[in-house]
């Protein structure tokens, strides 16, 4: 599948539930209204359209959320679209905050999952339950320990926070190295109504870049996941660290993806609202030859890039959905 700027997408990820058993606060409000039951595609339409997206070239696909772990039932959608693994399906992966994976990492590996991306702002008890409102650091941790038990590769992802977790980088990148963990910054995004001003978090992933050379060697990497973040190795640790920056510098021009939420709803990008709707279309009874059109179609209206700025005056987000809605 190649877009109208001559991008191969090869990438989808899919949201497979908007809620989240956190409300971490540059991502959510406290009180958040969930899309309702019956519109959530099922697992099964869900697979059908990772069959399709298969079939038309993709490799790769992530599953996300909200946080995916909390939807029932979801390792059978696991074990649905692991089974097409090296049936043109190269590789599933997912993004989870890590408090359910005591239960699942083990099903998650056994259903073909290599490699995981666990959410971790902060190694602060304090910090972690004010960050995330309603999580548990220890849980989390558990969860961590559990993936690497279960053979899992890890990375963390940390979203840099101004003020907030931005003197804990150095122990983060240490702790890491210590137990064999891959660690990526982001850069927060406009996306979606919070409680607080976002322009008060936001934190330009240069400044801390520049800030961990006094500690750390950093040296550049050609390593590549097929995501946007910039790779470089921490020499004393042997780790990786990437920095993602959709802020401060614009890494549309390598995009690979499209996204899948739980609606069925495809958005083609994460900072603009070019979308196609696959529910009507699975519950009328389309054939695998009409889907296969659709996402053809919707692929051609793929936009060049996204417009997020960080307005001080407005603080309005650039785009009105969650990230928990169009996944992370
Ligand atoms: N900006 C940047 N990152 C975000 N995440 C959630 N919301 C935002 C936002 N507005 C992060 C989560 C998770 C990843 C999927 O995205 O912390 O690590
Ligand atoms: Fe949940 Fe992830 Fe959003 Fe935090 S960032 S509230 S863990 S979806």
């Amino acid at each position: 599948m190649i877009d109208p700027f001559g991008r191969t997408i090869s990438y989808l990820r899919v949201s497979v539930t908007d809620r989240c058993d956190f409300r971490c606060v540059y991502c959510m409000s406290e009180d958040m209204n969930f899309l309702p039951k019956p519109e959530l595609l099922t697992l099964e339409e869900m697979d059908r359209l990772c069959a399709a997206f298969i079939r038309l070239g993709t490799n790769k696909i992530r599953i996300t959320g909200g946080e995916p772990l909390v939807r029932r039932d979801v390792m059978k959608l696991f074990g649905s679209v692991g089974a097409r693994l090296g049936r043109g399906l190269d590789e599933l992966t997912l993004t989870t905050n890590g408090s359910q994976l005591p239960r699942f990492a083990r099903d998650l590996a056994a259903s073909g999952v290599r490699r995981v991306n666990v959410s971790l702002d902060t190694l602060d008890a304090a910090k972690f339950a004010e960050i995330t409102r309603w999580g548990k650091l220890d849980k989390t941790l558990d969860g961590i320990f559990a993936a690497k038990e279960a053979g899992l590769a890890i990375k963390i992802n940390a979203v840099a926070l101004k003020g907030v977790n931005d003197d804990e980088f150095d122990a983060m990148v240490a702790w890491c190295g210590q137990h064999g963990f891959d660690l990526c910054l982001i850069e927060t995004m406009p996306l979606g109504v919070i409680d607080g001003q976002r322009v008060d978090q936001y934190l330009p992933l240069s400044h801390v870049r520049a800030q961990l050379r006094k500690n750390w060697t950093l040296e550049d990497s050609d390593y590549q996941t097929g995501g946007p973040a910039r790779y470089f190795t921490v020499a004393e640790t042997g780790q990786r660290i990437g920095f993602i920056t959709p802020m401060t510098h614009n890494f549309c021009e390598s995009c690979n993806r499209v996204r899948l939420t739980c609606t069925g709803t495809l958005y083609l990008c994460l900072g603009q609202d070019d979308k196609a709707e696959f529910r009507p279309l699975l519950r009328s009874g389309a054939s695998d030859a009409e889907l296969d059109t659709a996402i053809r179609e919707a692929l051609t209206r793929k936009p060049k890039g996204h417009d997020f700025i960080i307005d001080r005056r407005a603080d309005a987000p650039s785009v009105a959905r969650h990230m928990s809605v169009t996944g992370g």
